[in-house]
């Protein structure tokens, strides 16, 4: 997502200070911050967090986590949490590929990934969300029998995915090309209210892995 440095950067993420957790030591003091009997679920790559502040909203027995590493998309979705006085949120400005170094393994009970870029060029397909290498980075946050919700406008970066999730031993489930012509409940990103009103149809399948999908991703190299 391409923005413009926003003024007041840093003022506005003072602002919103209480929405976020220093990251230092977070992975050692994480169960003092959430809460382990509650589902935990994550978005990686949130953008201005129209998604993950509906979701936390619309269930407050729930905790959720917000994930993007341009900050100024970041602070866009602690305002929003602020103005809604969400208890239930935390934001991190953190690259995909360093989760495990915040996080604990098998925390997580749901990884949205929505509206992943694309990276359509091959050279440039290993920073794909959903390429095996990243995909090595995030996995072991998910508990065993939890599960990764993927949507995107994009054909070619879906068709990849379904790809690589078959590959790598998921089962998956749920898999449309097009999510607003089925009754799964669904809440809307910022991408995916412009490129579906714009008629793009937008697709999704919900993954889980498997004892296979761990046994290939350990010869994985980062
Ligand atoms: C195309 S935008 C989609 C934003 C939002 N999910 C939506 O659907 O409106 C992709 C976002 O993912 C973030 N992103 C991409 N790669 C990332 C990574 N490795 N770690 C964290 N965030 C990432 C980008 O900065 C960008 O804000």
């Amino acid at each position: 997502m391409r923005m413009r440095k926003k003024k007041n950067g840093d003022l506005r993420f003072e602002r919103c200070a209480g929405w976020t957790i220093e990251t230092e030591g977070l992975k050692e003091q994480f169960y003092s911050h959430f809460d382990p009997k509650k589902p935990i679920e994550m978005e990686i790559g949130s953008g201005k967090g129209r998604f993950i502040v509906a979701h936390a909203r619309e269930n407050p027995d729930r905790q959720y986590i917000s994930i993007e590493r341009v900050k100024d998309c970041l602070i866009m979705g602690m305002e929003k949490a602020l103005a809604k006085g969400l208890s239930n949120i935390k934001f991190f400005c953190l690259n995909a590929e360093d989760l495990l170094e915040y996080m604990p393994e098998e925390s997580m009970d749901i990884i949205y990934l929505n509206f992943s870029d694309p990276w359509p060029k091959s050279r440039y397909a290993k920073r794909r969300l959903t390429h095996r290498r990243m995909v090595k980075c995030y996995l072991p946050l998910l508990k065993k029998g939890g599960k990764i919700c993927f949507k995107t406008d994009n054909r070619d970066l879906f068709d990849f995915s379904v790809e690589e999730f078959k590959d790598l031993g998921f089962e998956l489930s749920e898999l449309t090309y097009d999510l607003h012509a089925t009754d799964t409940p669904n809440i809307m990103t910022e991408y995916e209210e412009r490129f579906s009103s714009m008629g793009v149809p937008i697709n999704r399948f919900v993954a889980k892995p498997s004892e296979q999908t761990y046994a290939l991703l350990s010869k994985v190299e980062k």
